[in-house]
């Protein structure tokens, strides 16, 4: 066990616990955040009772609010009893879904259980492209749960990830937002880790169409005082990398379906790390002196660049898991870091995706309109990654 000295705890607490109720997803986003060895998780996931328990002792440690997220959290048929656990725990819920599980009967029901709010994905406005993205016809069930979410005054943001094959889209899904009412509009640049770091080469966009977005989603924010608009721009783009999940072990519990506690959602890839099980033990316990929650946080295990640099306690070094990832080492600075002797890394995926762009269709500020030959989706049950284009019938490029 290596607990850090009190003074690196006191100022931490968790606000955000993100509950992946389950890996069960009937969408392929070729982007999933997933881990792409989620295999049999199923048959092993977390009951009712454990949840409910779980979000009590979150409540004692300070949490304030709970995504119930997957995969679909919509898969778990006892999402009402879950829901209504983390109401009677005095937490602010949001269901995190891509929305295409429910009727309004049973979204109402979640709401009379204390739902608080609701976060749809869309994969882009353009209702093709957005079931070619999701690997799965979708795109008109997103549209009615949208409908029910203003209907029954549930709270919506609308959240769609950024990548080459959406970017051109901005001013559509800005319209789309308005259209569906949504409160907040949160566009997401893809993170490159588990199915998305596989598929980097097709979603990485050029520069030009993140500047483009970028100019869009600046204005639509000063045009729409109604709306939060959030643009998060991609690490890839940034030559400083971003506090990931607010410092590890600072803000932010993530629990997966069968009771793992994680600083963050890629932190299995790191290997040799353990990650304890609310089922052996209390989550005030597992945040105060696992070995995981404590090896990163703060600053004293940081290596150079970062233990002298004055950013240090600004970005805690950036991701550990894009560090792990892209250099070998998770102490390592992440890479996005202009500092960072891996950074050329980073250079050479921009470069190629900006040499991409100048021979593709995308160059002339249209939407990409060639299926990337090599994109792999995530599948459920698990069978292997496929394809585009091999399966399933019906679902095709725009
Ligand atoms: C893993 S999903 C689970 C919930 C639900 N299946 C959905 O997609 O909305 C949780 C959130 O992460 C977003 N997401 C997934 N992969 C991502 C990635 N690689 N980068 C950024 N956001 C991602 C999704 O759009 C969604 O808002
Ligand atoms: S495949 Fe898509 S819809 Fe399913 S969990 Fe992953 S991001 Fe969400
Ligand atoms: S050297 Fe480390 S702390 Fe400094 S900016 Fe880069 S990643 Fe952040």
């Amino acid at each position: 066990m290596t607990e850090k000295p009190t003074n690196q705890l006191k100022n931490y607490r968790p606000y955000n616990l993100v509950a992946e109720l389950t890996y069960k997803c009937p969408l392929q986003c070729p982007y999933c955040s997933n881990p792409t060895n989620y295999g049999e998780t199923f048959r092993d996931e977390l009951s009712t009772e454990d949840w409910a328990r779980v979000f009590r002792e979150a409540a004692a440690l300070g949490v304030m609010q709970v995504g119930l997220t997957g995969g679909e959290p919509g898969a778990r048929r006892d999402l009402p009893q879950i829901t209504k656990a983390a109401a009677d725990a005095g937490l602010f819920s949001m269901l995190v879904t891509a929305g295409t599980v429910f009727t309004k009967d049973k979204l109402a029901n979640l709401r009379d259980q204390g739902l608080d709010s609701a976060q749809l994905s869309v994969q882009d406005s353009d209702p093709k492209n957005s079931d070619f993205i999701a690997g799965v016809p979708s795109f008109d069930k997103k549209m009615a749960f949208a409908s029910w979410c203003h209907e029954l005054d549930l709270p919506l943001t609308l959240n769609v990830v950024l990548h080459r094959l959406n970017l051109d889209h901005i001013d559509d899904i800005l319209a789309m937002a308005k259209e569906i009412g949504a409160h907040r509009l949160e566009m997401a640049n893809t993170q490159y880790y588990a199915w998305a770091l596989e598929n980097r080469e097709a979603l990485l966009p050029s520069a030009e169409q993140l500047e483009r977005a970028r100019a869009a989603a600046k204005q639509a924010k000063a045009d729409n005082p109604k709306m939060e608009v959030l643009f998060i721009i991609p690490d890839y783009y940034s030559d400083l990398p971003k506090p990931c999940m607010g410092g590890w072990g600072s803000q932010v519990i993530l629990i997966s379906p069968t009771g793992k506690v994680l600083p963050c959602h890629a932190a299995e890839v790191i290997p040799g790390m353990v990650f304890d099980n609310v089922r052996d033990k209390s989550l005030s316990d597992i945040w105060r002196h696992s070995e995981s929650f404590n090896r990163f946080r703060g600053t004293d295990w940081m290596v150079e660049p970062c233990r002298s640099c004055d950013r240090r306690e600004i970005d805690y070094g950036g991701c550990r898991c894009q560090a792990l990832m892209l250099t070998g080492d998770a102490a390592n600075a992440d890479p996005t870091c202009h500092l960072s002797s891996h950074h050329g890394i980073i250079v050479e995926a921009r470069d190629a995706a900006n040499s991409v762009a100048a021979n593709s269709d995308t160059a002339n500020g249209g939407a990409a309109t060639r299926p990337p030959p090599e994109m792999i989706y995530r599948t459920w049950p698990p069978r292997g990654p496929r394809k585009a284009g091999t399966e399933p019938a019906g679902v095709s490029a725009t």
